[in-house]
């Protein structure tokens, strides 16, 4: 099968980032929920909402909170600490008390494949 883009997120410069990077399996992950990878130095949420497959920086932007240990629904990941919505493909909060977007990496899948494009650093 295809490479399949999923266009999430800005465009990365490719001289500034690790490139492409395997995630895992797809399959593995249900539809509605979230894993936490560690990939290149980055903390990564793997989710899976409506079908798709999403990949965000695991940090809430309000807290140091672990959004893959929230709760995954219709396109929307909350923050389990203080309920904060953050939209899977744009990263931006829907409201308080979250006001900050969190870092959303590009992704493809190649049959039962992820893989993520990661930048260098994205602090
Ligand atoms: S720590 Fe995530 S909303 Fe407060």
């Amino acid at each position: 099968m295809a490479l399949e883009d999923q266009p999430t997120g800005a465009a990365s410069n490719e001289d500034e980032d690790l490139g492409w990077v395997k995630a895992g399996a797809a399959l593995i992950l249900d539809d509605e929920s979230a894993v936490h990878l560690d990939i290149g130095g980055h903390g990564l949420c793997i989710a899976r909402s409506l079908g798709k497959i999403h990949a965000i920086r695991d940090e809430c932007t309000h807290g140091q909170v672990a959004l893959s240990e929230g709760y995954v629904e219709s396109g929307y990941v909350e923050c389990w600490m203080h309920g904060s919505q953050f939209d899977l493909t744009t990263g931006v909060p829907t409201g308080p008390p979250a006001t900050e977007p969190v870092a959303v990496y590009p992704i493809r899948v190649d049959g039962d494949n992820i893989e993520v494009r990661l930048p260098i650093s994205d602090d």
